[in-house]
């Protein structure tokens, strides 16, 4: 658990980054720090590993406020990913990412089925990349390299600032999704900055929407996408409010709610999608294709129906905007 009280920040008398934030990062949850270049994400991120001092307030880890540890310790406790991965070019990527494991004193042994057990979970092969040096892999092979660094320790609580952000797109959605599956089997407790909507939809259990240091909000994606607190928050997730939030949605939660449509067997080369998948890239299937269908399989490769435009039109009428209360005017 990581939670802010009355958290300020000021750079100078005049400069103040961080204006009393208060907010909580549940055990085991992703909270995603969201808004506009210069509005203190980074600030937050560094006064919990206290690269930056607290001008007021406090920071409770776990039980205990961050200024009652020791700053050396408290950071081997925390991973932390900075924004270009920050690997050393001239250490291998077994010794980039066993630094933390090295300064805690492990035993080669220990490291080496970790390093082994930390590639596996990022589908890189360990006794190839062992002694390669960061230069000789892709920008996303690199990224992964760092979010795996970060979790070499095994720290309770991650901190992760842009993670994914020199990704082009497909990279980093697919990065995106490797990490959910990781997440769910190491349950970290992570702040995760992200200047990126669609991602902090997609990554958060909650999202810290802020302005000027300041939050605006501090709520599930879906509440936030929903229910918007104020003409900022709406603004800032903009009109298709309700495009967006059908990321939040499955074909499966369609089918539940409406139901499917019948297979047109007189279509050629139809796409499938699985059911699990969610409707916002369906929608984007379906708008990228000739034919007028999508057919849905279940976990076992059955088709089970099929979904049109005209369906995601209707749940995205009747449940999503249906649900939204502040108009989508404006
Ligand atoms: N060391 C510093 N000294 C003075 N002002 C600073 C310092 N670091 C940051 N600031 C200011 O504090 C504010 C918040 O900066 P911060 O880096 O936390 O923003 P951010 O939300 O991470 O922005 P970005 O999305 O561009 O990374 C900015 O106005 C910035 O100029
Ligand atoms: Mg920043």
């Amino acid at each position: 658990m990581i939670a802010f009280n009355h958290v300020t920040k000021s750079y100078s008398e005049d400069k103040i980054a961080v204006k009393d934030v208060n907010f909580t990062v549940e055990e085991g949850k992703i909270v995603v720090l969201l808004g506009p270049s210069g509005c203190g994400k980074t600030t937050l991120l560094r006064m919990v590993n206290r690269l930056e001092s607290i001008s007021d307030g406090e920071i409770i880890i776990g039980n205990e406020n961050s200024m009652d540890l020791d700053a050396i310790e408290l950071r081997r406790k925390i991973g932390y990913v900075i924004q270009s991965n920050g690997l050393f070019p001239n250490m291998t990527i077994e010794e980039n990412v066993m630094l933390v494991p090295d300064l805690l004193g492990w035993s080669k042994k220990q490291k080496k089925e970790r390093f082994t057990y930390l590639m596996k979970l990022i589908g890189l092969d360990a006794a190839d990349y062992r002694k390669r040096f960061p230069h000789e892999l892709s920008g996303g092979q690199q990224q992964r390299i760092g979010v795996v660094r970060a979790l070499a320790a095994d720290p309770p609580v991650m901190l992760m600032d842009e993670p994914f952000g020199a990704l082009d797109p497909i990279i980093r959605e697919r990065i995106q999704d490797e990490f959910l599956q990781i997440q769910r089997e190491v349950k970290k407790t992570i702040l995760f900055v992200s200047h990126d909507i669609d991602e902090a939809i997609k990554m958060a259990d909650k999202i810290v929407l802020l302005r000027d240091g300041e939050i605006m909000q501090y709520d599930t994606p879906s509440e936030m996408l929903a229910h918007p607190k104020n003409e900022f928050v709406s603004q800032f997730f903009g009109k298709d409010r309700a495009i967006k939030s059908l990321s939040l949605h499955t074909v499966q939660n369609l089918q539940e709610i409406i139901g499917l449509a019948p297979i047109d067997e007189t279509i050629q080369d139809t796409k499938t999608i699985n059911v699990n998948q969610d409707l916002r890239n369906t929608l984007s299937m379906l708008m990228n294709q000739e034919a007028d269908q999508v057919v849905v399989t279940n976990d076992q490769g059955e088709n089970i129906g099929s979904i049109t435009i005209d369906l995601v039109q209707k749940y995205l009428h009747f449940e999503i905007k249906g649900k939204l209360s502040v108009s989508q005017e404006g």
